[in-house]
């Protein structure tokens, strides 16, 4: 196939450098150690998630820098790998006034995954939010793999990224490959990348696998695809150790992965997830005696040895038993990151850095030229005409929703005004300067009318629906369910 004789050349020349460098696994007598620390769906995170709704909020990449340090200094050899979607918010191309402010964010991201090591992330279709060109000049101040085998040029064939990596840690070669999911919209994909093809993800780590042949002793795939690709890849390419899987993006409707979910089989197959947003990460301790060979839980090879010696093991779980000294066995460790993990100074320098240089007259510039700026009349024009649905809505926790965030000093925080205030994006910019626009107001929930106020007769508004609620009552974001039968006669407004 020509897609691949372009890189073939390149990144099998890498692999074999990695193959002078290192030998073989030392055998059953000579294992060795390494962690794989993982996390997928980061999603353009790099504070603590969520709603605070929750008395522990986690994530941040400041205490995901400190765990990572703690981690290290009890003597591990880490290999950290982000399975994607990571960069940016949503997969959505950005608005123009948001663009430069995401960007910078994604710079950040980048400069702090340098900062803690990270060894490679997949490409997922969050990552194309800012465009695919801004994905490369990202993939260009990275000091790590981004990693797609199934992204080309609709013309050329060529891949755009690498299609995988060798990294070496603590002496074993782990051959990573990266996986795109190829069933992203037209439209979107028109919009961020009009010469991009997703290709068949099985094929194209196929062929993967086929230039890393011999050349490691473990194969990852981070696979940022749908749950059944996901499945299918694991069921067709058994020589794959180890699936990273974006489960919650993809897989299932929970905003929490259960905690039976982070590690499960398919055949032969390790297959990880995290929840995303950075809340948690997985730790997988790997102690490689025999390259190339699946994996099994160690906590499970202890309990059938248990059941063996006290002669209560049944047949299968002998076979079972008898299987497992075969395969290479783990531990698995699933982290929350909470409070005790403390901060850590310079990915708290990093941040303080971005925020300060904010640019006011840069975001003055990009206010002036909102499109949409002066169609918001604001709660200050409508409560002229509206006493009574005013006074009630003064009532709702909708009129005090900025003073929440005040509670906890997040007034500031650009992923946080954006639902506890009025018409962000559209109407203003400066977090720090929300000013008539604070609070969840009428036209939140009404929509934008500018004409209404000089005609009311002539410019009606429509029925308020439910979608106009889930903009903001999102359970992705909030992670509380919503009942708009049950939620709107507690906010809705009184009859004239
Ligand atoms: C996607 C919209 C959305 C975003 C983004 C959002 N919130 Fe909220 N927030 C809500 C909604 C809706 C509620 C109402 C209660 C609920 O459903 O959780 C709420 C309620 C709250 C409350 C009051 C009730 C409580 O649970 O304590 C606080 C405080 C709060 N949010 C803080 C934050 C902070 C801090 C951030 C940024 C990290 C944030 N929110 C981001 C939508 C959002
Ligand atoms: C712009 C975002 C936004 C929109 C739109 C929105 N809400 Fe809310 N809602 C919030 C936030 C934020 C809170 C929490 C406010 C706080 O406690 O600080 C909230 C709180 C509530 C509450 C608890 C209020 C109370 O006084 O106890 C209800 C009920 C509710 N919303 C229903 C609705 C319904 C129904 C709709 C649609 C008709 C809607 N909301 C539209 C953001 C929004
Ligand atoms: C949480 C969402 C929400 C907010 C915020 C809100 N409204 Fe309403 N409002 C409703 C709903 C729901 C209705 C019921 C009619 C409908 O379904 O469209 C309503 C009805 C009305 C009506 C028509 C009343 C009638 O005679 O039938 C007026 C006028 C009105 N709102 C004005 C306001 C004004 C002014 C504000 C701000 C001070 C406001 N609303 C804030 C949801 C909201
Ligand atoms: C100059 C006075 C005035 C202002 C300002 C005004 N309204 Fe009204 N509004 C009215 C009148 C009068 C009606 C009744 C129209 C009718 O009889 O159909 C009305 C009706 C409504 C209704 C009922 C549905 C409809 O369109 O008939 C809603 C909802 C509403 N207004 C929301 C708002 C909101 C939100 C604002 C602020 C953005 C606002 N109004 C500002 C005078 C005003």
């Amino acid at each position: 196939m020509s897609r691949r004789t372009v890189c073939t050349l390149c990144f099998s020349l890498a692999a074999t450098v990695a193959t002078c460098s290192v030998g073989q696994t030392g055998g059953p007598d000579n294992p060795k150690k390494f962690t794989l620390v993982y996390n997928v769906n980061n999603a353009g995170y790099i504070d603590v998630c969520g709603c605070k709704h929750k008395e522990v909020r986690q994530g941040s990449i400041t205490r995901r820098a400190s765990f990572l340090k703690q981690l290290k200094a009890t003597g591990r050899d880490l290999l950290i790998l982000d399975g994607g979607s990571s960069l940016f918010a949503l997969d959505d191309r950005l608005k123009d006034a948001e663009r430069t402010e995401a960007i910078r964010k994604a710079k950040l991201i980048v400069e702090a995954y340098n900062r803690m090591d990270y060894k490679a992330m997949a490409i997922g279709p969050f990552d194309l939010a800012g465009g695919l060109d801004t994905l490369q000049t990202l993939q260009a101040r990275a000091k790590f793999e981004f990693l797609s085998a199934n992204m080309v040029h609709k013309g050329t064939r060529q891949l755009y990224f690498k299609p995988h990596t060798v990294i070496e840690v603590a002496g074993v070669r782990v051959g990573v490959i990266g996986l795109t999911l190829n069933t992203m919209g037209s439209a979107f994909l028109a919009k961020v990348a009009p010469d991009l093809e997703v290709t068949d993800p099985i094929e194209a780590a196929r062929a993967s696998m086929n230039d890393l042949k011999g050349k490691t002793d473990l194969l990852i795939a981070l696979s940022h695809m749908k749950e059944e690709a996901t499945f299918e890849l694991a069921k067709k390419l058994s020589d794959l150790q180890i699936v990273v899987d974006p489960y919650i993006q993809y897989g299932n409707h929970h905003t929490w992965i259960k905690d039976d979910e982070w590690v499960s089989f398919k055949d032969h197959t390790l297959l990880l997830r995290s929840d995303g947003q950075g809340a948690r990460m997985g730790v997988v301790d790997i102690t490689l005696r025999e390259s190339q060979k699946p994996l099994v839980l160690e906590a499970r090879v202890s309990e059938l040895e248990d059941s063996v010696a006290a002669k209560s093991a049944t047949a299968e779980e002998k076979a079972e038993l008898e299987k497992s000294r075969g395969k290479n066995p783990f531990k698995f460790e699933r982290i929350s990151l909470e409070p005790h993990h403390r901060s850590d100074p310079d990915m708290d320098q990093l941040v303080e850095e971005w925020k300060k240089n904010i640019d006011p007259q840069k975001v003055a510039h990009l206010e002036s030229a909102l499109p949409r700026k002066n169609e918001y009349l604001t709660v200050e024009k409508c409560k002229t005409c509206h006493t009574k649905q005013y006074e009630n809505w003064k009532t709702t926790k909708h009129s005090h929703a900025m003073a929440s965030l005040a509670e906890t000093g997040d007034q500031h925080r650009y992923d946080c005004v954006g639902c506890h205030s009025l018409g962000y994006g559209e109407a203003f910019l400066d977090t720090s300067r929300v000013g008539s626009f604070a609070d969840v107001q009428c036209e939140s929930c009404h929509g934008t009318n500018v004409k209404h106020a000089d005609d009311p007769k002539q410019f009606q508004f429509s029925k308020v629906q439910r979608s106009d609620c889930i903009v903001c009552h999102n359970k992705e974001q909030t992670r509380n369910e919503f009942n708009y039968a049950t939620a709107k006669p507690k906010v809705q407004c009184p009859k004239s």
